[in-house]
């Protein structure tokens, strides 16, 4: 059950309790409300996917409270720190470079080295991320394919029944009501890859030679790195619906009947999905050939298996 909550002090505090439980937060931006997850945990990334019902494992874009908490988490340039001072707070989105080190869920961005990382520039926003102390994954708070909400009733409307959802965090109508801008930093040029909130005349002013094939690259949104199946190629050939092993392969169980390496014992999808890309990591590195046994292609299983057919599709 799902409960719209003012803000202040004590519903700030249960939704860090939210979030430090693993469950989700639905928090006003400047742009639209988002549905938020503990950035870190894919368990909490696998409740977002689910509650959206999506199709497919899309990256989500993560929120922080400041340029240090990203520095912490991304490679970051000249140009990168001139965005940061001229439009963040704000509604601009960037596709950093992951470090290394950083503890963000390989679910959170769809198992791609890089993040879509941004700054909100909205008080209720800001006291949310600052309170949990890690950074917050959140897509708009709308089901796949309808309408962003911009406000806390709109997000009631879809998820009043979620079950992972206990709280939105009302902070009356969002001020810009579309989505943030999208860019992507191509060696010295700056592709926009979704138009929003800073406008790219806004942008052709404070870096006249950077901003590249505008136009073109707004339509390649459906092509948005996400989608692309090279990405979520295994090294190692991929077997998908395999009741056993075949000789020198690797079987990953899914539910009761399955020994170890398995998804989920409890057959819960959304601790497969939780533990898909850690476990392909992981098992490729051993083993020369991967079966995984058939997933349920409901709710968020469908996401599973998209990701899996990707996966198997170069092979
Ligand atoms: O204003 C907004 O951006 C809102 C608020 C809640 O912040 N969020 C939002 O998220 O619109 P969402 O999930 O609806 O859209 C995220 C888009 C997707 O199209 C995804 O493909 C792209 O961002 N994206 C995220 N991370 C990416 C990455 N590492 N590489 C390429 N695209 C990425
Ligand atoms: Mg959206």
């Amino acid at each position: 059950m799902t409960t719209i909550k003012n803000t202040n002090k004590s519903s700030i505090i249960l939704a860090t309790e939210a979030l430090e439980e693993g469950n989700l937060v639905s928090f006003p931006t400047e742009t639209v409300y988002g549905l938020g997850g503990d950035a870190t945990n894919n368990l909490a990334i696998a409740k977002i996917f689910e509650t959206k019902n999506r199709p497919e494992f899309n990256p989500l874009i993560i929120h922080f409270a400041s340029f240090d908490q990203i520095e912490e988490n991304c490679e970051i340039n000249d140009d990168i720190k001139k965005l940061n001072d001229l439009f963040w707070p704000g509604p601009m989105t960037i596709i950093l470079k992951k470090k290394k080190e950083s503890k963000i869920s390989d679910l959170a961005s769809a198992n791609l080295d890089t993040i879509g990382v941004r700054i909100p520039n909205n008080i209720t926003a800001l006291k949310l991320i600052k309170s949990f102390g890690k950074p917050i994954a959140a897509p708009s708070a709308n089901t796949s394919s309808s309408l962003s909400p911009t406000e806390a009733n709109h997000v009631y409307e879809y998820f009043e029944n979620d079950k992972n959802l206990s709280i939105i965090l009302d902070g009356g109508s969002t001020q810009i009501g579309l989505e943030s801008t999208i860019i992507n930093l191509d060696n010295d040029k700056i592709e926009i890859l979704r138009h929003g909130g800073v406008s790219a005349e806004e942008l052709k002013e404070k870096f006249p030679q950077k901003i590249i094939n505008i136009e073109q690259k707004a339509n390649e949104i459906i092509i948005a790195p996400g989608m692309l199946s090279k990405h979520y190629s295994p090294a190692v050939p991929l077997r998908i619906n395999a009741k056993k092993a075949e000789k020198n392969e690797l079987l990953i169980g899914f539910g009761p009947n399955y020994n170890a390496p398995n998804l989920s014992f409890e057959g819960s999808l959304v601790e497969a999905a939780s533990n898909l890309f850690s476990f392909l990591a992981k098992y490729q590195k051993k083993h020369s050939k991967i079966a995984i046994a058939p997933i349920p292609n409901k709710g968020i299983g469908r996401a599973i298996n998209d990701r899996i057919k990707r996966a198997t599709s170069k092979n």
